[in-house]
């Protein structure tokens, strides 16, 4: 008998994992009976189509979008999720009901996966969304000056051209979950009762059809993982502190892929607790209300739930309003911002504290004055085949000197602590899908990871070993001196003899009177790099997103002018048309 069954064609504007799916949709829908698939075309039919597009780079976004999918489809919607530059930009001629929730990264820009997206919705004037109600929740964060930046941008674009706001948009600071909950259940029936036409084209009910994903433990409910091992990567007389941390999953259910980030709960450091609760003269065992936690001692409080370091805009505010200090209200003027800057530079809450006086408040007052503890990601640099059950993390531990006092970061501050085997770190996977090894084990891949960039490319390493790949794989490796920072040295070494790391790149900074970088290593062996591209290379960065992943970005596009003969224009199109078949992909920050 011939196959009627449908089939989603491989060039269709789909991701693998939707195209997977849909193929599954399609072929279930077609094994049932005709009667059966009348009905649920009927039923479907009456559902209000939603399409909701997220824009999200280590995972928040998603999850929320998801969500809002799952809920949407209780609610008598048939939605569509897509991530931003995999949706048909043309599907928005088409479209009535358009719900976004997108983060914001860099400075003020999208995240990777939003930004084709947005480069075709800028770049056409002529486009119309007269016939578009939308809304969009921003994700970001208060302590980056372009707080929610990119959702601001996509809200006024669309606006500009001529969609019309159904609900207004939301900026959430990094705890989301209540405002996320609040702009659902507002823009859910909002959007549902406008009166937009009926579409042009019925979409895919794939989201909402989706089964229910089984959550197990995640970012709200971390499993309590133990420290097997913690080294440190650099010798003892180098400036930097960079520790391989080894953790055991086992017991966890929890899987992880080569590319994804483990998310730690951190917990603040109690001397420093001991030395805020002296500074603010508070009893530490009096009890405080934590926000869905309910009362805690102060002293457990502060070390568990709040973030009691980083200096913010709302904070000097609210320690504007309970002061009356001068020099708050004049830092705090907006043509200061400069000024602002540079008096928090390596200042915490601590220093503001011992330089602002008179704060007389209550201990529950000064814990609604601070946000809540978040966890933090770092690239996950094993591979689960090389070490099942295990988790391995590059983590630079964050320290400086200032105002008199050590500082440390509080994750890496918390990580380099736990120096004895057996300690508890609560600990979650967030996915990535936008930084993995291709398909094909037989693909060239170029790395460029320095510092603890290296991390992700540690992990691809193992797992292409542990594959039999033959692709090639050239690293490009740099850090301040040969002698004392070369991390995993014995291990690059080992792969390079094995064979498996086909060519490595160091560019150790400081061992010679000017400063030699990644990108440098890369502009010079820049035939060799372009030949790798044309072989199909995929092209990755981890490390440093300020400054290096910028310089690295401008080589590449150096690299192509010059190998390929290419102009800047052309040279610019290559690098996009690179990153829109997921060729070029960065895990930077
Ligand atoms: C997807 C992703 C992957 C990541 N992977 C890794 C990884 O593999 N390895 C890794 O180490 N990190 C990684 N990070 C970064 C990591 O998440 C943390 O941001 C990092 O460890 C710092 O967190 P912390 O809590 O230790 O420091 P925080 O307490 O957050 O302090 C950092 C802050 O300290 C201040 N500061 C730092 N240095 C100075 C100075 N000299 N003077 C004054 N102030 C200063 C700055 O304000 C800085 O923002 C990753 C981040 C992301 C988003
Ligand atoms: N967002 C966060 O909270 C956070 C937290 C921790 C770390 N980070 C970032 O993560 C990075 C990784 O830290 P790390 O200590 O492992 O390594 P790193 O500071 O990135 O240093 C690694 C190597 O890169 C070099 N480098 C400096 N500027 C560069 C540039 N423009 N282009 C290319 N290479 C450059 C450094 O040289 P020199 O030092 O000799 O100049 C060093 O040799 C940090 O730079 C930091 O910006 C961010
Ligand atoms: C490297 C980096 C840069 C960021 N830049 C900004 C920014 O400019 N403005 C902002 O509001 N938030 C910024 N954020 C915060 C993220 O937008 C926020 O954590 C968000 O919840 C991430 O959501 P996602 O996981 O969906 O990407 C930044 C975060 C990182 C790690």
């Amino acid at each position: 008998m011939t196959n009627l069954v449908p089939h989603i064609p491989d060039n269709a504007p789909f991701t693998l994992e939707q195209r997977a799916w849909l193929n599954g949709f399609l072929a279930g829908l077609f094994s049932r009976n005709q009667l059966e698939l009348e009905a649920s075309a009927a039923a479907n039919a009456q559902l209000t189509p939603l399409t909701i597009l997220f824009g999200s780079q280590t995972g928040n976004a998603e999850a929320l979008a998801k969500m809002l999918s799952k809920q949407a489809g209780k609610r008598g919607f048939a939605p569509t999720v897509y991530e931003m530059d995999d949706y048909p930009f043309d599907n928005l001629k088409h479209e009535n009901r358009l719900l976004v929730i997108t983060s914001t990264y860099g400075d003020g820009d999208p995240p990777d996966n939003a930004q084709s997206f947005w480069e075709k919705l800028t770049s056409d004037e002529s486009i119309s969304l007269v016939h578009v109600e939308y809304s969009v929740l921003a994700l970001g964060d208060t302590n980056y000056e372009k707080f929610c930046q990119f959702g601001k941008n996509i809200d006024l674009r669309f606006s500009s051209l001529g969609a019309k706001r159904a609900y207004q948009r939301v900026d959430c600071d990094v705890d989301y979950d209540d405002l996320f909950e609040s702009w659902m259940s507002g823009v859910l029936p909002a959007i549902q009762s406008s009166d937009v036409s009926p579409p042009a084209s019925i979409a895919l009910n794939a989201a909402a059809a989706r089964p229910d994903v089984e959550e197990g433990y995640s970012k709200k409910n971390p499993f309590p993982a133990t420290v097997m091992r913690v080294l440190r990567l650099n010798e003892s007389r180098s400036e930097k502190d960079t520790r391989h941390v080894e953790i055991s999953l086992a017991g966890s259910g929890l899987k992880y892929k080569v590319g994804d980030a483990l998310g730690i709960w951190p917990r603040n450091c109690a001397n420093e607790v001991d030395a805020l609760i002296n500074v603010l003269g508070f009893d530490p065992d009096v009890e405080v209300d934590v926000a869905k936690e309910g009362p805690k001692r102060l002293h457990e409080a502060l070390v568990d739930c709040f973030d009691i370091s980083k200096v913010t805009r709302p904070f000097l505010q609210w320690l504007l309003e309970k002061t009356g200090s001068s020099m708050l209200e004049e830092l705090l003027y907006p043509e200061n911002k400069e000024r602002l800057n540079e008096y928090l530079w390596g200042r915490e809450i601590l220093e503001v504290l011992n330089e602002i006086p008179n704060l007389n408040v209550t201990p529950h007052e000064f814990a609604l004055s601070l946000k809540p503890l978040q966890p933090r990601l770092y690239s996950i640099a094993s591979s689960p085949n090389a070490h099942p059950d295990e988790v391995h993390l590059t983590v630079g531990v964050v320290q400086y000197d200032s105002h008199g006092r050590l500082h440390h970061g509080v994750c890496s501050g918390f990580l380099a602590r736990l120096v004895e085997p057996g300690s508890a770190v609560p600990v979650f996977i967030s996915p990535s899908k936008n930084f993995s090894l291709p398909d094909d084990p037989d693909t060239p891949i170029v790395m460029v990871g320095p510092g603890t960039g290296i991390a992700p490319f540690r992990a691809f390493l193992e797992e292409r070993r542990c594959q039999g790949a033959k692709g090639k794989q050239w690293l490009f490796f740099g850090n301040p001196y040969e002698q004392t920072d070369f991390l995993y040295r014995d291990e690059i070494t080992e792969m390079l003899d094995e064979g498996c790391l086909t060519r490595f790149d160091a560019a150790f900074s400081r061992d010679q009177r000017e400063k030699v970088y990644v990108q440098h290593r890369m502009i010079e062996q820049a035939e060799e790099l372009y030949r790798w591209l044309e072989e199909g290379a995929h092209f990755y960065v981890c490390g440093d997103a300020q400054r290096m992943a910028k310089d690295v970005h401008e080589a590449l596009h150096r690299v192509i002018q010059t190998a390929g003969g290419f102009s800047e224009d052309a040279a610019a199109e290559y690098v996009q048309r690179l990153q829109a078949e997921k060729r070029y992909q960065r895990d930077v920050y």
